[in-house]
């Protein structure tokens, strides 16, 4: 055997046993009960740096060829949205003027503010995790439930209404007055006939 296929063979050796280790090492880990699942415990920092870091360059990639329909931002759809936000959302992703549920406060990670000033709330992106959820998180995929007409209808709201105040929000959440001017149900009373 020449000394260079001694090396190669060694090099290759050395780096299966290191694999086998940390293989080995990391079911002792998981086994030995020891690891926090509490969502109360706080993440490792560099757990946390690594989770998020795979989350978002996921995110990019996948979302890169959602394809957004024309005119997305209307009146219709940002109502609807609206109404859908107030309905599905609002438990975990919270919004002004709203107290933000049990439910929202206790998972781990947070949801993030969506609505926001500072956000960007791209329509692709939103899209894309809406419909299909974030694995490891709360965040459920939408698109089990919601059609894709609907799911539009959120990112519609999301980027044209991000930083609104709790008046507005209110004001868009709120039950749709109809011709007989009753706003408590939006249906016509029978009793207006
Ligand atoms: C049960 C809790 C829960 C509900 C309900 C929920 N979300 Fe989420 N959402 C999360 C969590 C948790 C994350 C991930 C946060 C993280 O990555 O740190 C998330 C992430 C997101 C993100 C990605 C934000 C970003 O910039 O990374 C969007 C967009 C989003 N949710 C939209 C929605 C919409 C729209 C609804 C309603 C149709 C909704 N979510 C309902 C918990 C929830």
């Amino acid at each position: 055997m020449t000394s260079r296929r001694a090396f190669a063979t060694r090099t290759i050796f050395t780096a299966l046993l290191l694999l086998a280790l940390i293989g080995a090492g990391a079911s002792v880990w998981a086994f030995s009960g020891y690891v926090g699942v509490a969502a109360t415990d706080k993440d490792n920092a560099l757990v946390a740096w690594f989770l998020h870091t795979t989350y978002q360059r996921s995110l990019d990639r996948q979302s890169a060829a959602v394809a957004v329909p024309d005119n997305l931002v209307n009146d219709v759809n940002v109502r609807a949205g609206a109404h859908l936000y107030a309905q599905h959302c609002v438990y975990c992703h919270g919004a002004p003027g709203v107290r933000l549920d049990p439910i929202g406060a206790g998972i781990s990670p947070r949801a993030l503010d969506l609505l926001a000033a500072k956000r960007h709330n791209g329509p692709q992106s939103t899209f894309w995790v809406m419909r299909h959820g974030v694995k490891m998180t709360a965040m459920p995929a939408f698109g089990k439930s919601l059609d894709d007409t609907q799911l539009w209808q959120l990112a519609a709201f999301l980027r044209a209404r991000r930083g609104i105040d709790a008046g507005d929000y209110r004001a868009l959440t709120g039950p749709v007055a109809d011709a007989s001017g009753d706003p408590s149900t939006g249906r016509k009373s029978p009793l207006a006939d």
